[in-house]
């Protein structure tokens, strides 16, 4: 959608929807939402962020909305240094990308450091918020302590509103995410209004898309992520899933139950279970009953290997090739540079800096 006039989809006034809300209104139709995501290349994609959020892209683009997916190589350098491994990383994001089932043909798939147009509307929305603003942000705030470094950089406090510039060159609709980024959400919908009221209406308001699923935990009972070591990455082998799950944290009532609130180790299996399975988790807690951990652990092996086995395979055949992984890239950088050069005209123009 090109027309910053035209309503977000869930009305004007609240900034995020749930999956279950966009489904009622979108009777699955989404061709007319543009929808924005990404990631960071800091290492591999895994189960967490498959069951969580990887899975609904595909859903939305199958059902018609046109994805911008973004390697957000830019954010890497916001707590760490630049090194050889982000060429690796973003390229394997790559490959899990199209691994997972997004077409490359339908989906632009970019890096934002590939975009000159892109950064350059950072300049004018910096212009829009203040650095105090800035500093109360709970996420920066969190990932600055998280970071170890002594002295916050003006990366880490600004780049906020680089991804604001993500969301908002190429109007996005939507843009799922996970609870954790909602205050940066909250910086591009600032940005966007300030922008409209101060010069001409330019920006849409994007909307967080918040998934239904639950946040899958990892093998030590906090929530799977790459900075706690305790995933599964979508590529890793049977065997070496086999083994994780076989170390994650269970509890010793010795019968198996659905319950999230009490029992959040078994729970969590139970759920990852279910959730490869495509069944209520309810079902196949009644259906492993008092066989234990053990079998717990064994349905989830199997459920979980059984559902990535073709994406290993294909993810497998992708990582070997670097030169498609790169064409992909340069091919998305050239879609996102058009859409972004048309969005710094026209701000350039509300600016009345088209000279
Ligand atoms: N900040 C996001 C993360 O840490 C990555 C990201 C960068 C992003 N730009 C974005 C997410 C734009 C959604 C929209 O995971």
């Amino acid at each position: 959608m090109a027309d910053g006039a035209h309503p977000a989809p869930g009305g004007e006034s609240a900034a995020h929807l749930t999956e279950a809300e966009l489904a009622g209104q979108l009777i699955g139709d989404a061709r007319q939402i543009r929808v924005l995501t990404g990631d960071r290349p800091t290492g591999a994609l895994h189960l967490g962020h498959y069951l969580g959020s990887l899975r609904n892209r595909v859903r939305l683009a199958d059902a018609g909305a046109e994805l911008f997916v973004l390697v957000a190589d830019y954010q890497v350098i916001t707590d760490r240094d630049a090194s050889a491994s982000i060429a690796d990383h973003a390229g394997g994001l790559v490959a899990d990308y199209l691994a997972i089932g997004l077409d490359p043909a339908r989906s632009t798939i970019f890096a934002h450091s590939a975009v000159p147009a892109l950064n350059q509307l950072l300049l004018p929305l910096m212009s829009l918020i203040s650095v105090p603003e800035l500093e109360r942000n709970p996420t920066t705030k969190a990932e600055a302590a998280a970071s170890g470094r002594p002295a916050l950089s003006a990366l880490m406090l600004t780049y906020p509103v680089h991804q604001a510039a993500d969301i908002l060159f190429c109007r996005a609709d939507l843009v799922p995410v996970g609870k954790d980024q909602l205050p940066h959400l909250e910086v591009t919908r600032t940005v966007a209004r300030r922008f409209n009221t101060r010069y001409t209406p330019v920006f849409t308001e994007p909307k967080a898309l918040i998934s239904d699923a639950p946040s899958v935990l990892g093998s030590d009972g906090h929530k799977m992520s790459k900075s706690h070591g305790n995933t599964i990455a979508l590529q890793a082998g049977a065997d070496e899933t086999a083994a994780i799950i076989k170390g994650f944290k269970t509890d010793t009532d010795r019968h198996i139950t659905y319950d999230p609130e009490h029992r959040p180790e078994v729970s969590n299996l139970v759920l990852i279970t279910a959730l490869c399975r495509g069944e209520d988790p309810r079902a196949v807690a009644e259906r492993i009953g008092s066989g234990g951990a053990a079998a717990l652990k064994q349905a989830a092996t199997e459920a979980v290997n059984e559902h990535l086995r073709p994406i290993r395979a294909r993810r497998a055949e992708l990582a070997g090739d670097r030169g498609y992984l790169s064409a992909i890239l340069r091919r998305g950088a050239e879609r996102a540079t058009g859409e972004a050069e048309a969005t710094l005209a026209r701000v350039r123009e509300a600016m009345g800096m088209a000279y």
